[in-house]
């Protein structure tokens, strides 16, 4: 979707940075610019600047950065087109659609309507005389008919090709079935026959309320089948950003959301009384889930199966919903599998006395330590202290690091002072490693000028380098955009500033703004390596710097140079000297 130069101007004059950033993050002058907490990394120290003149947003500590577009693109996980959907509906601004996005939008109201009608016949077909055994087996499983209604559950019979005809009684072409992913293609005949056939149905509902997909449990053990068959990606269904439930969960009054692993788990949550139950779609938790989740909540409690897969799974979520700014609980099933299957065996008070009792994820990471050494015998409890030290250094509060110090001391047997030295220990080694890091990277100064996406990674040192002054350059002053008229895209060696060069002077020479804030077209990594070139850039801005620069770009283009160890250490050496290095 390619919106008009002039139309995306006047959407970014109308939304200024500051403002859009600030509904998002509190930010303080300092100068010309504005810092606060970056909404993209946890920190404590604020590396997250505004800069409004340029219109632009820089991280120095995660090095996100881009326009407003970009911004809104990151903070609420948008595509482009539809980030300038939502500032334009910001300010009031109508957006001119091309027909292309028409047909799109059209194309998705139809598959929404597809599922819908899909979700009737499966519903519907539980109550016929087909559905008998799927009806009894969802009896069997504890759901009572309010359930059965309340999730659309339903039946997909066994048949080839029921939900092609009842979809094609409904109008719906041969390229919508295919498209919808509830039909499949026959590679012998081409013919059309239906993807789902006896399994027990689970309509996914987005937060939006449109069905979107099914998941489709068999009900007989089968070992040659899948125990449940998800749909496919489609144009409306995306795995890793959807949540089974969320859309009925996100109404909840309980002050949290529960992720669980099954699609059942979910429903006998809800059944029990638990209505903010919402579960993963057969993938595991992504950092999109996150940041979903924390839209509607500030608090989750995982409850991952008992088993070690289950509880992996757990470890590698807690640090992903962390970092979407979500305070996390853990409840360890035990006595039963899973949460389906202790709600059945002992109910709802029970379960209830289990969720209260849930830990928070720290008091979670030191059982699942505790677990790992026998510390009845002394060389496993040392073992056990210091792999426990190494987890309280870490956390950033004093009062935490004491309180959970305390523990470890109580569970270990020893003294709370000999904990506390260990933690201290393991707290120095951890910073010297840090900053043993840090002096490594200083130490290669050319490696530190390699840009952070290894695919943007630059074959001519020499050349990027007077490329990103030149970039910065123009960008602060643009009039400069005058005196480089000779210096086209094709010179440049790194081909993301030699776009940004040409999208600029075109602009420049329109009459339009320049500024890196107005670049469009670009991935967030590439804005967000844009933006960084110009915060970065230390050098000075002139006429003469200019042509110096451009200068060098001609000669290494037509040299045809690529980066030799030579060229890389006379630049290193350049770099020592000038940093006081050498
Ligand atoms: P489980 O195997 O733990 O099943 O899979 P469950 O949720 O306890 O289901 P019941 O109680 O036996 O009916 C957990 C989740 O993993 C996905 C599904 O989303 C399921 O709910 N899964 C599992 C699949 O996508 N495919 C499979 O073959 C199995
Ligand atoms: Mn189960």
């Amino acid at each position: 979707m390619a919106f008009s130069p002039a139309f995306i101007d006047e959407l970014i004059a109308r939304n200024p940075i500051e403002d859009v950033v600030g509904q998002y993050v509190s930010l303080k002058r300092a100068g010309a610019n504005m810092f606060g907490l970056c909404p993209f990394h946890g920190e404590k120290t604020a590396s997250f600047s505004v800069a409004p003149d340029k219109g632009i947003y820089y991280c120095f500590g995660c090095h996100k950065g881009g326009g407003v577009v970009n911004f809104m693109m990151e903070v609420e996980g948008l595509s482009y087109p539809d980030a300038v959907r939502a500032l334009a509906k910001r300010v009031g601004l109508e957006v001119p659609e091309d027909e292309q996005y028409q047909s799109r939008y059209r194309q998705q109201e139809r598959l929404w309507a597809l599922h819908k009608e899909a979700a009737r016949f499966y519903h519907s077909q539980l109550y016929a005389p087909a559905g008998k055994a799927a009806l009894e087996y969802a009896l069997g499983r504890g759901m009572p008919k309010s359930t059965l209604i309340n999730f659309g559950i339903g039946y997909a019979p066994d048949t080839w090709d029921s939900m092609v005809k009842a979809l094609r009684a409904k109008g719906y072409t041969e390229e919508e079935l295919k498209e919808s992913g509830l039909v499949t293609v026959s590679k012998k005949n081409g013919n059309l026959f239906d993807r789902f056939r006896d399994r027990l149905m689970f309509p996914i509902i987005d937060v939006r309320g449109n069905v979107i997909g099914f998941g489709g449990r068999i009900m007989k053990k089968d070992d040659n089948a899948a125990k449940y068959l998800n749909s496919p990606e489609t144009m409306i269904f995306n795995k890793r950003k959807n949540l089974f439930g969320l859309n009925m969960a996100k109404k909840s009054k309980l002050g949290y959301l529960i992720l669980v692993e099954g699609y059942m788990d979910a429903i006998a949550l809800h059944q029990h009384g638990f209505d903010c139950a919402v579960a993963s779609l057969g993938t595991s938790l992504t950092e999109e889930h996150a940041v979903l989740l924390s839209k509607y909540t500030e608090q989750v409690v995982l409850i991952y199966d008992g088993d070690e897969a289950g509880q992996r799974a757990a470890q590698r979520a807690i640090p992903m919903l962390e970092k979407a700014g979500l305070q996390v609980k853990v409840l360890r099933m035990k006595d039963a599998k899973d949460p389906d299957e202790y709600l059945k065996k002992f109910g709802a008070d029970k379960f209830k006395v289990l969720l209260e009792q849930s830990s928070n994820r720290v008091e979670y990471q030191l059982n699942a330590i505790y677990r790992k050494f026998d510390t009845r015998e002394d060389e496993q409890r040392v073992k056990f202290i210091q792999e426990a030290a190494q987890l309280i250094c870490t956390l950033p509060s004093a009062v935490q690091r004491e309180v959970y110090g305390h523990r470890v001391a109580e569970v270990g047997k020893i003294s709370y002072d000999a904990v506390k030295l260990e933690v201290e220990k393991a707290f120095k080694r951890r910073t010297n490693r840090e900053k043993k890091q840090q002096e490594q990277q200083d130490l290669q100064p050319v490696k530190n000028l390699q840009p952070k996406t290894r695919a943007f990674y630059y074959k001519n040192m020499k050349s990027a380098m007077a490329e990103e002054a030149v970039l910065a350059m123009v960008m602060t002053e643009p009039a400069l955009f005058d005196k480089a008229g000779e210096l086209t895209e094709e010179m440049f060696s790194a081909p993301v500033l030699g776009r940004a060069f040409a999208q600029l002077k075109q602009r420049y020479f329109q009459g339009l703004e320049v500024a890196p804030g107005v670049l469009s077209e670009f991935t967030p990594e590439e804005m967000s390596h844009l933006v960084g070139v110009t915060q970065r850039h230390d050098g000075p801005v002139n006429e003469d710097a200019l042509t110096d620069c451009i200068r060098t770009i001609r000669r290494e283009h037509q040299l045809g140079n690529v980066n030799t160890d030579d060229d890389l250490l006379a630049l290193q050496n350049k770099l020592k000297e000038r940093k006081g290095l050498k």
